[in-house]
């Protein structure tokens, strides 16, 4: 099959698209034909690139984490999909992903796909908005009528999060660079802050911090939790915690449950995947190096 490959750390400069055998479905696995997938830039340097479960090389690795596809084999020990199914997910890190023609996914992380999503759009879920779910409720403990801040609310996880926050009833302060504010708001912020021309400590105390962008503005949100709250990062543990409250650091997990109800909210039109470019395969390396400045998410067409 043709796939995007990297062969050595070093960044996305080493992407190749090139031919790659067919990948090996193990018990509860099913095969996709790959439509559209999405991914993470920065995905290249996670540890979960370049070994596997047990710490051994796995290179070359197919980037992509995000799939949207056609099932084309299931493997034994399956449940709930069938050959033909129009599904999507997140595959498995430590795997190879779905910048390829075909992935192996364990069946339990995909879900059907809402009928009325395209795969571009499908693609662009899965991780976005399992991380926004789980940030938010798991992790967070977000109730109506709270206020939440979302740092990096035009990317591909803040434009979830501020759509899901907002339907939750709570009353959504999203930050990002200038250029965001339009994507933040039509996603249903009630304010912005342009952390390039205003101050994040003059915004009032929040019960949850929902950070996406992390360094030093990570360390002065810890300030910002009111007693009982909590900051929830996905970028590092939070270097400084509030006084009274918790702070967190999570990586998202497949959740077949929860991918459901994304899709189901996405099919109602409660929430809306944000792709604010498509690329073919051919030019996934310009998708990982042109992600600065583009609103949602980039998904590749295969
Ligand atoms: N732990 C997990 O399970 C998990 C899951 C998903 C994502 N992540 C991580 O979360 C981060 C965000 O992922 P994503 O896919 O949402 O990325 P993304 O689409 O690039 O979104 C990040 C957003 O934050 C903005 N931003 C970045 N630095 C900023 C700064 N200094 N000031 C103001 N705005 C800034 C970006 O704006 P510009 O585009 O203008 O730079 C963009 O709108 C990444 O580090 C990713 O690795 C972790």
């Amino acid at each position: 099959m043709r796939a995007v490959r990297i062969h050595k750390r070093g960044g996305s400069d080493g992407l190749v698209l090139e031919d790659a055998p067919l990948p090996h479905a193990a018990t509860g696995d099913v095969v996709v034909e790959v439509r559209a997938a999405g991914f993470v830039p920065d995905e290249l340097e996670w540890p979960a690139t370049w070994v596997d479960r047990a710490g051994r090389d796995r290179t070359p690795s197919i980037p992509a984490h995000e799939v949207a596809g056609v099932v084309s084999e299931v493997r034994y020990g399956t449940s709930g999909l069938a050959v033909g199914d129009r599904v999507f997910g997140l595959t498995d890190w430590h795997r190879d992903g779905a910048a390829a023609e075909y992935v192996a996914v364990e069946a339990r992380n995909l879900a059907l796909m809402p009928e009325s999503l395209t795969y571009v759009q499908a693609a662009a879920l899965p991780l976005a908005g399992l991380t926004a779910w789980q940030g938010l409720f798991a992790h967070g403990g977000l109730k109506p009528g709270q206020r939440v801040v979302v740092h990096g609310a035009g990317g591909g996880t803040g434009v979830m999060a501020v759509q899901l926050a907002r339907e939750a009833g709570a009353e959504v302060i999203a930050t990002g660079r200038g250029r965001a504010a339009e994507v933040a708001m039509e996603m249903g912020a009630q304010t912005f802050v342009d952390l390039e021309r205003e101050r994040f400590e003059d915004v009032e105390a929040v019960d949850l911090v929902f950070d996406t962008i992390g360094g030093e503005l990570l360390e002065r949100s810890a300030a910002k939790v009111k007693p009982g709250g909590a900051l929830v990062s996905v970028t590092a543990p939070p270097p400084v915690r509030p006084e009274e409250g918790r702070a967190l650091f999570f990586i998202v997990e497949p959740n077949r449950d929860q991918l459901a109800e994304l899709g189901r909210r996405a099919e109602a039109g409660r929430l809306r995947p944000h792709v604010g470019a498509v690329h073919p395969l051919a030019e996934t390396k310009a998708a990982f190096q042109g992600k600065r400045g583009v609103p949602g998410k980039i998904v590749l067409e295969i």
